[in-house]
């Protein structure tokens, strides 16, 4: 895997022409690739260029109905994530490991969450290193087990996994979680320790009712231990096309209560996100133009709230490096 940024999207981020992109990294010695006279680069030339600062974020991809894009969400908003600067943690609560997989890592042999619980493992023994500034911690189907090993070791929700998670804090600007389509105490845990809760919905399967029990389950942990859990919707696989999909948006937009949590970026339904499971490939491994790269480009940026940077700073950036 290696994902990539453009300098044609480095330009429109920055408001510059392409050849001033190119100026960029050759005064700031970044390092960058070209293929057929396009010019992209990685993590580490993007923290040098786009200098971003990001308000650190614990984020967790939850609803209880699958296939809705929890997985293919939290892998691409990870990717581009880090192709902006950012040193991401993903943390994969699925027994299934469709984000193990997605990331190319066979967790057989490799400690999980579960051994974490049940064996004391330190969480930070757990983690994979995948490429600069992005790690993930596995997961396989032991992971089947958290609800049970939390249930019976009567660890208080609210600690199992918070203080862990604590001390990881530090080291990364964004932690994504992805997690079972599941309702138990493990996800439960998990929304007590993220800072804000994402739930993919679809127009397919939409349904307000299903919607509400994810809802009424975050009251519930609200209630119980006096906290706020903010969540948020995001619409996924809106096909432009169907008067399905802009009913459920327009439902979701007027709606008095998800209204205001929806994310003002949908992801139109794209064939290259699971072309790009099939390729064990990000979507931003491939240089060619589409709305997926175009959304999840969107969603990284309402999500990290990393706003396009004006010239003055630019310039001044420049200037700084000319005195
Ligand atoms: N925007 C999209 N357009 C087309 N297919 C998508 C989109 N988002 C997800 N998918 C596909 O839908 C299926 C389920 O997505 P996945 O991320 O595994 O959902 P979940 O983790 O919620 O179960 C996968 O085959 C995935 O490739
Ligand atoms: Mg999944």
């Amino acid at each position: 895997m290696k994902a990539k940024f453009t300098a044609s999207d480095a330009a429109s981020f920055l408001g510059i022409t392409i050849q001033a992109v190119h100026k960029q990294l050759k005064t700031k010695g970044l390092e960058f690739e070209k293929n057929q006279n396009r010019v992209y680069f990685g993590h580490s030339t993007s923290c040098g260029l786009f200098n971003l600062k990001f308000k650190p974020k614990t984020v967790a991809f939850q609803i209880v109905k699958g296939g809705t894009g929890k997985t293919s969400l939290a892998h691409a908003v990870a990717v581009r994530a880090n192709l902006y600067g950012a040193r991401v943690l993903c943390i994969d609560l699925d027994q299934q490991g469709n984000l193990t997989q997605a990331f190319q890592v066979n967790a057989e042999e490799l400690p999980v969450m579960v051994d974490v619980l049940k064996e004391g493992i330190k969480l930070q023994d757990t983690i994979v290193n995948i490429s600069e500034g992005l790690d993930l911690i596995p997961s396989r189907i032991e992971n089947a087990i958290l609800d049970n090993v939390i249930m019976l070791g009567r660890f208080p929700l609210e600690h199992v996994y918070k203080e862990r998670l604590q001390t990881l804090r530090k080291k990364y600007d964004l932690i994504i979680i992805d997690c079972p389509p599941a309702l138990g105490q493990s996800v439960a845990a998990i929304a007590l320790s993220s800072d804000v809760i994402i739930a993919p919905v679809t127009p397919e399967e939409f349904s307000l009712s299903g919607l509400k029990i994810s809802t009424q389950e975050i009251l519930n942990l609200e209630q119980n231990y006096k906290t706020r859990i903010p969540f948020r919707l995001v619409l996924n696989k809106f096909d432009t096309r169907t008067s399905l999909s802009h009913e459920v948006l327009s439902t979701l937009i007027k709606h008095p209560i998800y209204g205001e949590k929806l994310f003002k970026t949908y992801v139109r339904a794209s064939q290259e996100f699971p072309n790009s499971i099939t390729s064990s490939e990000s979507i931003f491994d491939n240089l060619k133009s589409s709305s997926a790269k175009e959304d999840i480009d969107l969603l990284t940026k309402e999500l990290l709230e990393i706003q396009k940077k004006s010239s003055s700073e630019i310039s001044l950036g420049t200037l700084g490096e000319a005195a």
